[in-house]
């Protein structure tokens, strides 16, 4: 038996080499363009001093899940200060986006419930809507008719909830969430969104494109918060609900206390990190320029995630190790991930990048797709 799995398994592995689908686990080398840490906290000595101090006071494991021993007052303060922080009623933290994802989408929808996706949201949301046994609907990237039409459809069909990210992990464009939030309140539906790779850098104070509008939002800290987890914020009677009932809360062990800690730190430096949050802006507006100017297919307006598509696997693979070599961390970003025929290279920038590494960089990129 363990002798046909085996074989099995190397066949399905055999299967994703020969579709450049296979994957390698290789460790940071040379400038960062792919990481999440747009703000570059994850290193700042501050929060690494308090975290490394709250080990010594507190140790290091929880000791069990929030609703037993694992719970502590920093963290159930924490998720207070969070939730002003985002403009909502309550926070709920979990320890990572991926769980929160599940939590939400598994907790709130029900059978006889439809949820309206986006076609490029996030795994962790996908995988919440299979958990769920509501209908799920997907209605094409950001196509507001389309969202319209699929709302009228389902009109009487039971709840509807509408879900998105504000900025797509892979393609570095803007959900239309004013839209989307005017859409549900007039059909009577709720809107979740992922703020992934918003909150931290985008909005007035930095706490992402959207508050009290949707109904809860996600907000993970392993990006430009640059430590781990993830907050839910909404309604009280929402993060409640959570609390007695999703799974990824009540059958997971809490987080370090030191991971509190440290991400009281960071919101501290977010909130008066307007400088940091003006710079990241300024890098994507010259780069993505930089960019446009000299042939490549990239918009000169959008976020810090810039794509850049190859199309097929094997060669995003081969531009991305030429990158690689001349000294720049640029993955390449293959299906599922992304959808067939759309591999890519994902630029992320983040605050520590100067003009002139994003002029080397731009100049090697071009090379480097011309090779
Ligand atoms: C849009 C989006 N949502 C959720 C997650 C999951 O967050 P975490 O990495 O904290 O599990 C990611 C991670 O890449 C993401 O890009």
């Amino acid at each position: 038996m363990p002798a046909t799995l085996e074989a099995r398994i190397n066949e399905r592995i055999g299967r994703l080499q020969s579709a450049g689908l296979y994957r390698k686990l290789s460790a940071p080398s040379g400038i960062d363009f792919s990481s999440n840490d747009y703000l570059g906290l994850a290193r700042h000595p501050v929060i690494q001093r308090r975290m490394a101090d709250a080990v010594e006071e507190e140790g290091c494991g929880s000791t069990g899940s929030r609703l037993l021993r694992g719970e502590r007052a920093t963290l159930s303060a924490l998720e207070s200060r969070f939730a002003k922080f985002k403009g909502a009623e309550a926070a709920l933290y979990f320890s990572s986006g991926y769980l929160a994802n599940l939590a939400v989408l598994s907790t709130f929808p029900e059978a006889g419930d439809i949820v309206l996706s986006d076609s490029l949201n996030h795994a962790s949301l996908i995988d919440g809507m299979r958990l769920s046994k509501a209908a799920k609907r997907v209605f094409p990237h950001s196509d507001v008719r389309a969202l319209y039409a699929a709302l009228d459809a389902s009109c009487g069909e039971g709840q509807r909830f509408v879900v998105a990210e504000s900025v797509f992990s892979m393609d570095g464009d803007f959900a239309p969430l004013e839209a989307y939030a005017a859409l549900a309140k007039d059909k009577g539906a709720v809107l979740i969104v992922d703020e992934a790779h918003a909150v931290g850098i985008y909005g007035e104070r930095g706490s992402g494109c959207i508050e009290s509008n949707a109904f809860l939002t996600i907000n993970p800290m392993g990006k430009a918060f640059g430590v781990a987890g993830a907050f839910v914020c909404g309604p009280a009677w929402a993060i409640e609900f959570l609390v007695q009932r999703a799974r990824p809360f009540v059958f997971s062990t809490a987080p370090p206390p030191a991971v509190a800690v440290a991400l009281d730190a960071a919101l501290d430096l977010v909130e008066h990190g307007q400088d940091q949050r003006d710079r990241l802006l300024y890098i994507s507006r010259f780069l993505r320029g930089l960019l446009a100017d000299m042939g490549l297919d990239v918009s000169r307006e959008g976020s810090q995630i810039i794509p850049v598509v190859i199309g097929d696997n094997f060669r995003a693979m081969a531009v991305a190790a030429r990158l690689q070599e001349a000294g720049f961390d640029v993955r390449a970003i293959r299906p599922p991930s992304v959808p067939h025929g759309t591999a890519r290279l994902r630029i992320s920038l983040n605050t520590g990048l100067t003009e002139t590494i994003l002029r080397d960089f731009a100049g090697a990129l071009v090379r480097a797709i011309a090779a």
